[in-house]
């Protein structure tokens, strides 16, 4: 482990979680507690819980919880060691030294976010040069934008001479070898260096926390390609980024309305619509959305529209793409602009008033699906039939809403004039062989998934937030069932923990955070979490809970004996022991007889 626990418990009680969570989200106190609706899952009405003597959230809706860390880490996308980094900083805690973050790694990723913010600060300023900017200027203003966008969006210009930029770095500092990694600067086979952006349009673009990390160049020629983007570095990864993202966020955050996201392909698609008042609008990087964007948006809307180009639609890979959306749970729409149009010619050529009213025709993404296939196969040939159901049903199997699966299901019978009960069952022997497939075929583990845990019993569950709370049931209890196996994964890896900790130091030391920090595994985590939101009004309420807990057990194990007892008497009928048939009836009668 890179950071021991005293390290990681001192910068715990030092951030408060409700002030941290507060400055993400609006808390509202209730009773002890703190409510807000669930960043990680949409809903109408408050389950996102925040308690302050544990220092722990929870949510009843989606079932997230933990501690401050944990928090950080799903709201930010951070690992474990970038979480508490953060914290430490806020709180002026040093971190001891260790090998995963070393200062020269950090230091080379703060050079690489300064190199990118110098660069983009030359783009910009080259672009309002009245000479120099002049071409870039001319491009963006025949295109039909002008200074306003060019600050809002630090437009920027790369001219083109071979070396502008890379004077410009190596004056301001920056190494030979930094140039070359960054991705802004190349290296010709002669060794000579020189500039991979040159007579473009600059688009920087910003993470969440509005840091330049990547850039796209757009050429205001008949060049080829026709946009540059700069390449993956250990800042930028295109499968976690959005252009605009930053903007887009705060837009939202701020509007009364419907917490929607609009997705659109192009750099120009989203300035546009943002420069005519559809600011809640994010564009793709140049490749296709992937989970981790959906999980990113997620947070910051409840729903998103997906804007096609009007020749575009009828891809299959758009298709796929829209089920990414329903795999991790949030509400998709499409809309498809006119044959010949995207976004930015759309609203160029017809006003923002136009744009309004086609958003209003945005389509459930299931209509589309079936409208797309209805047009691609004939529905009254048996093949085609065929084709579009499967199609559909591959859809469903990937949806983890029940209810949204049931609805579409139906109107999907009605449409093809098929039974709802062969649909299901289909879909149902797809599902049992997706099993396995989907695992490998989706890029990495889904978190729905992974929250669908095995069964915990509820009567060890009790227990365990029992022994959280109050450590001295832990002794109680192992003097009771001295060897006692828990029958849940998680339950038996939460108490062997309790085990452990006591018999490392006295059990006072068992507290919440002491045991939060000491799990890593997220899942376990959250478990714990919900364990910790039990609460018990007094002292004699609390007993009363644990004398049921092991009421039931004790009837749960006198169940367990009474079934291997009759289990080994027809055993022994089986094999004709007539005297260990009648050994086994005689403790049989007496433990029936025996009140507990
Ligand atoms: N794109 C890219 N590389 C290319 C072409 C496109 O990365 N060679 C990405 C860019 O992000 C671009 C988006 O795909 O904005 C959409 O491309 P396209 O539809 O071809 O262009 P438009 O956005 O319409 O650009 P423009 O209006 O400037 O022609
Ligand atoms: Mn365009």
């Amino acid at each position: 482990m890179a950071y021991n626990d005293q390290v990681v418990d001192q910068v715990q009680s030092l951030n408060d979680i409700v002030e941290i969570i507060s400055s993400y989200i609006p808390l509202k106190r209730a009773g002890r507690n703190f409510k807000a609706n669930c960043p990680f899952h949409s809903e109408k009405t408050p389950s996102f819980v925040v308690n302050p003597d544990k220092q722990i959230f929870h949510c009843f809706g989606c079932g997230v919880g933990g501690d401050v860390f944990s928090f950080l880490m799903k709201y930010e996308q951070m690992n474990f060691p970038e979480a508490l980094r953060k914290l430490a900083e806020r709180v002026h805690v040093v971190l001891p030294e260790s090998k995963k973050f070393s200062t020269p790694e950090r230091s080379q990723l703060e050079r690489l976010y300064q190199l990118y913010t110098v660069a983009a600060e030359f783009y910009h300023t080259n672009l309002k040069h009245p000479k120099l900017g002049e071409a870039g200027r001319t491009y963006l203003e025949k295109r039909g934008f002008g200074t306003s966008e060019t600050e809002t969006f630090r437009l920027g210009f790369a001219l083109s001479e071979w070396r502008t930029l890379y004077e410009h770095l190596s004056k301001k500092g920056f190494q030979d070898q930094e140039l070359l990694r960054s991705g802004l600067i190349g290296r010709s086979a002669q060794g000579t260096t020189y500039d991979i952006f040159r007579n473009r349009v600059m688009f920087p673009i910003f993470s969440t926390q509005e840091k330049v990390i990547a850039f796209g160049g757009r050429a205001i020629a008949d060049e080829t390609p026709k946009y540059l983007n700069s390449p993956e570095t250990p800042i930028f990864k295109k499968r976690k980024e959005m252009y605009c993202l930053h903007l887009a966020k705060r837009a939202i955050a701020t509007s009364e309305e419907i917490r929607r996201m609009m997705i659109v392909e192009g750099y120009l698609d989203c300035i546009r619509l943002y420069a005519n008042g559809f600011q809640n609008v994010v564009a793709t990087l140049g490749t296709s959305l992937t989970n981790e964007h959906v999980r990113i948006l997620k947070r910051y809307a409840d729903e998103a529209i997906v804007l096609f180009d009007g020749d575009k639609a009828g891809e299959q890979a758009s298709l796929r793409g829209l089920d990414i959306f329903l795999e991790e749970g949030m509400g998709v729409k499409v809309l498809c602009l006119p044959k010949g149009f995207d976004p930015d010619d759309f609203i160029r050529s017809k006003g923002a008033q136009a744009m309004t009213e086609l958003l209003k025709q945005s389509q459930d993404v299931f209509d589309f699906k079936l409208q797309v296939l209805l047009s691609r196969y004939n529905k009254s040939d048996s093949l085609g039939l065929l084709k579009i159901t499967s199609e559909f049903l591959d859809t469903f199997a990937r949806i983890q809403t029940p209810v949204l699966v049931d609805r579409y299901l139906k109107k999907l019978a009605v449409t093809l004039g098929v039974e709802e009960g062969s649909l299901r069952s289909e879909l149902n022997k797809l599902k049992v062989k997706q099993g396995g497939v989907a695992k490998l075929t989706l890029r990495e583990a889904k978190p729905i998934l992974v929250a669908k845990k095995t069964e915990q019993p509820p009567v060890e569950k009790l227990l365990l937030s029992l022994m959280i709370h109050y450590p001295s049931y832990i002794r109680m209890f192992l003097e009771l069932f001295p060897n006692y196996a828990f029958l849940g994964d998680k339950t038996r890896e939460i108490f062997n923990l309790f085990c452990q900790i006591i018999r490392e130091s006295d059990e006072t030391k068992l507290s919440a955070s002491q045991l939060l920090n000491r799990i890593k595994e997220e899942g376990l985590k959250i478990f714990v979490s919900e364990l910790l939101m039990n609460e018990w009004s007094s002292g004699d309420d609390r007993e009363q809970a644990f004398q049921d807990a092991i009421r039931t057990l004790k009837m749960q194990e006198r169940a367990g004996r009474l079934r291997t007892l009759r289990n080994q008497i027809s055993q022994a009928e089986e094999a004709g022991d007539q005297d260990l048939v009648l050994k086994y009836m005689k403790t049989y009668q007496e433990m029936l007889v025996q009140p507990d």
